[in-house]
């Protein structure tokens, strides 16, 4: 795979907490997927993050683990393409996170919004705890091991990705420049290449005694289209090129895309906590009864009383499944009570449908093959693993703590 973003890095995770649904594919998993071909990707299963809310109860948290590895791969993301891998066999997440924990104010775990809202949504589990407080940090240390630049993400998430970059800044900030800074850089620059190292040189050169914006532009430009660069090099270069130097730990982005929202059964959001959910890989039976029996308007209690779709989550699902001409059919034949509920929902359970069975059919073969699940998230532990000591290694030296 060759793409001009190769080496820029999205990372992202999600909690093990059981069978994915609708919501979960279309506002995050089918994202990632189109994600995967155009930046190197990093995706895991945050069983550690799990554990935060969930260490009471962990008999099935194996089985989740499993179940949503092969959800992720029926679902289309590509071991060819991602590293797909396992929060706790990467155990650098653990000691990046209990590094940063020695640099982050107590203030501002507490005062990240997830704190207290989470604490009394789940007012049944004791979350009076220190790994439940230390949660927004893991993440950040999941986000920081891999120098991820783009974190995709809901609205819910964003301010931990906020946090982060305040974690990322304050380490930076202590723990100041790269060791060997200049010779890294050095290195870095005859990687480009001859003609490519003058040029850098040159335009460096230019911007950091004329200013000149122009300059800036085409060096950042010459470096974004280097492939052979690597991410660490990279960033090196930028920072000589501005005179700030490398941070040792990058800041990272929330990458918020416009997904679908997606209604559960009675029109909130679709969830597992409401329990309204469609399953990925549920039996197309129990997905038709219920879509039969999903919430519409309220107007229309009886089949001639006409209907508005914008107040119906029939017609949400509609947005998402629907050609045109379908939504054409149910935005007339509903305000004009020229069709029942029923045959409005007809066409939608069949692309619904559609979709389920073709995944859970792609899924069959991965259950009846966990030795090739087993392989591929080895492989993709491995990889992350690789990235995740190249960072460790550099804050490590930057703590002066690479003594063996
Ligand atoms: N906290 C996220 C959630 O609950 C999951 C997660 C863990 C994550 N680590 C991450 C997401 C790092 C993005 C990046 O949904
Ligand atoms: Fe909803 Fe369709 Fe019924 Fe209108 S006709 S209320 S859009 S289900």
């Amino acid at each position: 795979m060759s793409s001009p973003l190769q080496n820029r890095r999205v990372l992202s995770g999600m909690r093990p907490t059981g069978p994915l649904h609708l919501g979960n594919y279309h506002g995050a998993l089918k994202n990632w997927i189109e994600l995967q071909y155009q930046y190197e990707c990093y995706f895991f299963i945050a069983d550690w993050h799990a554990l935060t809310t969930g260490y009471e109860d962990t008999s099935r948290l194996e089985e989740f683990v499993w179940t949503m590895a092969i959800d992720w791969l029926a679902a289309g993301l590509n071991p060819g393409v991602a590293t797909l891998f396992i929060q706790s066999r990467v155990p650098e997440h653990a000691e990046l996170h209990l590094l940063l924990s020695m640099i982050t104010p107590l203030g501002w775990l507490e005062r990240v919004p997830s704190y207290k809202d989470q604490q009394s949504q789940l007012s049944d589990r004791d979350l009076a705890t220190y790994g439940f407080l230390g949660y927004p940090l893991l993440q950040s240390a999941d986000i920081l091991l891999y120098r991820a630049q783009f974190v995709p993400v809901g609205e819910d998430q964003v301010a931990h990705v906020e946090i982060t970059r305040e974690v990322a800044r304050r380490f930076n900030h202590i723990y100041g420049r790269e060791p060997e800074f200049e010779h890294k850089v050095e290195k870095a620059i005859k990687s480009l290449g001859s003609r490519n190292s003058a040029l850098y040189r040159a335009l460096r050169k230019e911007f950091q005694e004329k200013g000149t914006a122009d300059a800036l532009a085409k060096a950042r430009a010459l470096l974004e289209s280097n492939a052979r660069l690597t991410v660490a090099d990279r960033d090196r270069l930028l920072g000589y090129l501005e005179g700030t130097g490398i941070s040792i730990l990058a800041e990272p982005e929330a990458l918020l895309t416009a997904t679908p929202k997606v209604p559960g059964l009675d029109g909130r959001k679709m969830s597992k906590s409401y329990g309204n959910t469609i399953g990925l890989r549920e039996e197309p039976d129990s997905v038709a009864k219920k879509l039969k029996a999903m919430q519409t308007d309220p107007a229309r209690a009886r089949r001639n009383d006409p209907g508005d779709p914008e107040k119906c989550p029939v017609w949400e699902l509609h947005k998402v499944y629907s050609s045109p001409e379908t939504q054409g059919w149910v935005q007339a034949g509903c305000r004009s009570a020229g069709i029942g509920c029923l045959e409005c929902k007809a066409p939608l359970i069949e692309k619904v449908l559609e979709e389920i069975t073709s995944i859970a059919k792609r899924a069959q073969e991965f259950e009846e093959n966990p030795e090739l699940v087993r392989g591929i998230i080895a492989e993709g532990c491995e990889r992350a693993r690789e990235a995740a000591r190249n960072t460790l290694e550099t804050v490590r030296q930057a703590m002066a703590m690479d003594y063996r």
